[in-house]
């Protein structure tokens, strides 16, 4: 066998069958991402969303698309309207849905057809538990996840809660996507260390990507 020079290379690393890390793949439009994200957020500003046992996420949450992930204490799920205004979440900007589109087909998925996206916003001490994107109508379609902002480090476990996660760093204009046979794969984020950067001083921002609803069969 051949040695696999490129086990390394952070512009497509496996992190198991169906999960890559693409290095960077986002930089070049990182900016106008970051741009969209705040145009997004003054229709539907970030919250700290409570959670079914009570508790308040650290992680501040808005959505774009048809469709936007929210939690209260009734559980998870999408809504089509965002609930802090009765209005339908902004629409979901077309460079959002291109990139999405780009790296999911990098990863193998062709015509990923996202409705929903998910805008996750860290400040140093925000951190996501180790959870499965299981809230979706169907697992079919893979997620994209998208860094941008100050550093972070991504837990990537298995199928099981209990797996021990392996640590990965996610930084600016760096994506993730996992589907088919990693689809429900448990993930997280560790603790966000206070870190600068210069176009998000010290936050971290996230977009996750995701078909949540049954494809329109028309
Ligand atoms: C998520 O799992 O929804 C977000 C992951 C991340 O912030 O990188
Ligand atoms: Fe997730």
């Amino acid at each position: 066998m051949l040695p696999d020079l490129f086990a390394d290379d952070r512009t497509k690393l496996a992190l198991d069958p169906g999960a890559w890390l693409l290095g960077g793949f986002a930089l070049g439009e990182a900016s106008a991402l970051l741009a969209e994200i705040a145009r997004t957020a003054q229709a539907a500003p970030f919250r700290h969303l409570e959670t079914r046992s009570g508790g308040t996420m650290s992680v501040a949450m808005t959505n774009c698309g048809a469709a936007g992930w929210v939690s209260d204490r009734r559980g998870y799920r999408y809504t089509e309207d965002d609930p802090l205004s009765g209005r339908r979440w902004p629409a979901m900007p077309p460079c959002f849905r291109d990139l999405a589109r780009r790296a999911a087909e990098t990863a193998g998925f062709r015509n990923f057809e996202p409705d929903a996206c998910l805008i996750n916003r860290y400040a140093p001490g925000s951190r996501l538990s180790l959870h499965q994107d299981r809230d979706e109508a169907r697992h079919d379609a893979p997620i994209v996840s998208v860094s941008l902002g100050v550093p972070a480090r991504f837990l990537w476990g298995g199928r099981e809660r209990s797996d021990r996660p392996r640590r990965h760093d996610l930084f600016h204009g760096d994506v993730v996507v996992w589907g088919g046979p990693a689809r429900l794969t448990f993930h997280g984020i560790d603790t966000l260390r206070a870190a600068h950067h210069a176009e998000t001083g010290d936050l971290r921002f996230n977009l996750t990507f995701r078909r949540a609803r049954l494809p329109d069969l028309a």
